[in-house]
């Protein structure tokens, strides 16, 4: 795929080429499509599972489309010990998706973020880019219901 191939070919020569590539890749797109994927592993001479690795372990990239909002939930240290945990998992529930996944209506994709500097205000969780603090189960439902 062209587009694909004109973004490898601007980073394949410098150091650690594949970051700036996925990222390059997701802002086209808006995720790293699995025939992208296939193609930067051809070109980095990497193995599939090696992009697929890299992509999961920094948790910015999607191997899907996103939903028309995003609600990224901080799972950082200070969120968690003033409840994140249990709201992350009533959350879950709540939309019957897990991390990383978008609700079937393709409304809502959930993201974990690992923090979103409000932790004097925490549980923390960010929607289509708003920050919002102290928040438990209702106020991320109603944040959820004034996207919908
Ligand atoms: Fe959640 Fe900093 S730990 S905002």
């Amino acid at each position: 795929e062209k587009d694909t191939a004109a973004i490898i070919d601007v980073h394949e020569h410098q150091e650690g080429p594949l970051l700036p590539i996925l990222h390059d890749v997701q802002a086209k797109f808006g995720y790293v499509p699995e025939d992208a994927l296939l193609q930067i592993a051809d070109r980095l001479n990497l193995s599939r599972a090696e992009v697929h690795g890299t992509m999961s372990f920094y948790h910015d990239f999607r191997t899907e489309p996103a939903g028309r909002h995003v609600l990224k939930v901080c799972r950082a240290e200070a969120c968690q010990s003033l409840g994140g945990e249990k709201l992350a998992e009533d959350i879950q529930r709540d939309l019957g998706i897990k991390w990383h996944e978008t609700t079937p209506d393709g409304k809502v994709t959930l993201e974990p973020v690992y923090c979103l500097g409000l932790c004097s205000c925490a549980p923390a969780a960010m929607m289509d880019g708003n920050l919002h603090g102290r928040l438990d189960e209702a106020a991320v439902l109603k944040l959820v219901e004034e996207v919908k």
